[in-house]
């Protein structure tokens, strides 16, 4: 990564040189082992490791994340998924782009195409003509093998619950930079939310999603539209590079407790 060290990458040494585990540092930060007696634990990415497959696999997949808070009675923001037509026809019909374009007339405030397997905003994309949808699914299908198509929602407020077995470790607000999405790549500011009404609806809706597809450490973006909360998306890597740079403590507290968690069960298990 460009500007040195991540974060992520920084908290985990951190956290095992103070407690005698060795750290490997693979691929560019991308793989890192903690081996500790005869027990070696993995990061990959921004996970690690405490979230089964199948958690890390729904949260990864906006449709499958969707269809599963749906299921659960969580409200959401709905995601229609898309194979990519270069997956062929057998695979993927001849009728996806007649259902993409009845989406775009049903929802005359447009609609939202981004990556079914998120990218940090990249690819995300508001349309609301014909010509718009089809530059954009073309983008989208260019690098994705999955495309969603969600309803465009004008969002009010948009916040990040940062969870631990149930337990808000970070609740924060995204201020929107000059974009209409709120990553923090495109420039939002994370802004710490006290105790207050806000943030126990949050937490609670953050919760109720963690639980709904099982997942145990993962931040979650739940957006208010029309008053209401709804979950947006679920992240099953926990990033926190930008937070870091106004919350340093909080962020490798955070880290630190989740890490915990991963050795703390090794301990019982063996
Ligand atoms: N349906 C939508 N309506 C309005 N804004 C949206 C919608 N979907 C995404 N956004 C905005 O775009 C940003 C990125 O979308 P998100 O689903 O979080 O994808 P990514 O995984 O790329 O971060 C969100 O933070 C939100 O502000
Ligand atoms: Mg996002």
């Amino acid at each position: 990564m460009a500007g040195g060290e991540r974060i992520f990458v920084q908290a985990i040494r951190r956290y095992c040189a103070s407690r005698d585990i060795a750290v490997d540092v693979r691929a560019g930060g991308w793989l890192i082992a903690m081996s500790r007696g005869g027990t070696r634990r993995f990061a990959f990415g921004y996970d690690i490791g405490l979230n089964s497959a199948i958690a890390h696999r729904l949260a990864n997949d906006k449709s499958a994340t969707a269809e599963v808070l749906a299921l659960a009675g969580v409200p959401c923001i709905p995601h229609r998924l898309f194979l990519n037509p270069k997956l062929g026809r057998d695979v993927v019909g001849a009728a996806w782009r007649e259902a993409m374009l009845g989406l775009l007339h049903g929802n005359p405030e447009g609609v939202v195409l981004k990556p079914n397997e998120g990218t940090s905003g990249r690819s995300v994309f508001k349309v609301t003509t014909e010509a718009e949808l089809d530059q954009a699914a073309g983008e989208v299908f260019s690098m994705s093998t999955g495309l969603v198509v969600s309803p465009y929602v004008a969002i009010e407020d948009e916040v990040r619950a940062i969870l631990l077995d149930d337990v808000p470790l970070v609740v924060y607000s995204k201020q929107r930079g000059p974009d209409w999405r709120h990553n923090l790549d495109a420039g939002a500011r994370p802004v710490l939310l006290g105790d207050g009404e806000v943030r126990d609806a949050c937490a609670k809706l953050a919760i109720a999603a963690a639980n709904a597809i099982g997942i145990r450490f993962a931040s979650i973006d739940v957006v208010r539209v029309d008053g209401a909360w709804r979950v947006l998306e679920i992240n099953s890597g926990v990033m926190m590079e930008a937070l870091a740079k106004l919350h340093p403590d909080l962020v490798q507290a955070t880290y630190d407790a989740a890490l915990d968690r991963v050795f703390g069960e090794e301990r019982r298990e063996h």
